[in-house]
């Protein structure tokens, strides 16, 4: 049987795939699509994504992990860039995280590569699902709590997050666009008063990664090898008449 990943076990795992990532100039082609206001960062992960945005805005970023913590906070120092850092889970916001934001007022909240370890994704999601089918309704319930109070106050204007998938044979990258975009219409904005406004698709290079991946089956999906991708969302506070 596999040995479960604990919280230190998957910060070493984040760390590695997130420094190819930020090799691959993931994070820094990330942040160009995302406009430069005050922004409040769900999970910092090992540093990569707070730094990139950090250099151009202001960022509040939360996050469970101490270890992943750990390593943003001194990437940040090694870089001399700054950004508050809070420790809480996000499905039980602590008090000093709300009032972080409450003073913050940020005007963008961005989740990406939302996912964590096998004690969080147990704990978050409903007991019967299989170990597999786990991280995506643990992915799923967070893009929830990214369009919602307490951490999407009034003042945030953007949303945007973050994925990795896969461009299926026969299938092209304006389908892809097209089909992810109505579905996160349908899924993570309906009723949020958010509406997606661009759906880009950003190559790299997957196998260099060592990250333990899930892979979703989708039998309404063409059979065979998808080319990897990921696949960035950004959604904008309808105005309302
Ligand atoms: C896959 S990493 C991505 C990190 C970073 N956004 C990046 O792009 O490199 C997901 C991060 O979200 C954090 N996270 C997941 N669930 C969380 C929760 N319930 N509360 C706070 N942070 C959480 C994890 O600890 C991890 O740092």
């Amino acid at each position: 049987m596999l040995q479960r990943m604990t919280p230190k076990d998957y910060s070493e795992f984040w760390e590695r795939e997130s420094s190819q990532f930020a090799l691959d100039n993931i994070y820094a082609r990330l942040s160009q699509l995302v406009p430069e206001e005050a922004t409040l960062e769900i999970g910092c992960g090992a540093g990569w994504s707070t730094l990139s945005l950090a250099k151009t805005r202001p960022v509040l970023a939360v996050d469970n992990n101490t270890h992943l913590i750990g390593l943003a906070q001194s990437r940040l120092n090694d870089n001399g860039v700054t950004a508050q850092i809070i420790q809480s889970d996000l499905f039980e916001p602590s008090a000093n995280l709300l009032s972080a934001i409450q003073a913050f007022q940020p005007k963008v909240v961005v989740g990406w590569f939302i996912g964590s370890h096998p004690d969080d994704n147990d704990k978050r999601t409903p007991a019967n699902l299989r170990a597999e089918e786990k991280p995506k309704v643990y992915r799923e319930s967070v893009e929830d709590r990214l369009v919602a109070l307490p951490l999407c106050p009034p003042s945030v204007e953007w949303v945007h997050t973050v994925q990795r998938g896969g461009i299926p044979p026969g299938v092209t990258e304006a389908q892809v666009k097209e089909g992810m975009a109505k579905e996160y219409e349908k899924y993570m904005f309906n009723n949020s008063g958010f509406t997606v406004t661009d759906v880009q698709l950003l190559h790299w290079n997957q196998v260099a990664g060592k990250f333990p991946y899930v892979q979703t089956v989708r039998p309404d999906l063409p059979a065979g090898k998808p080319q990897p991708v990921i696949i960035s969302i950004l959604a904008h506070r309808k105005v309302s008449v």
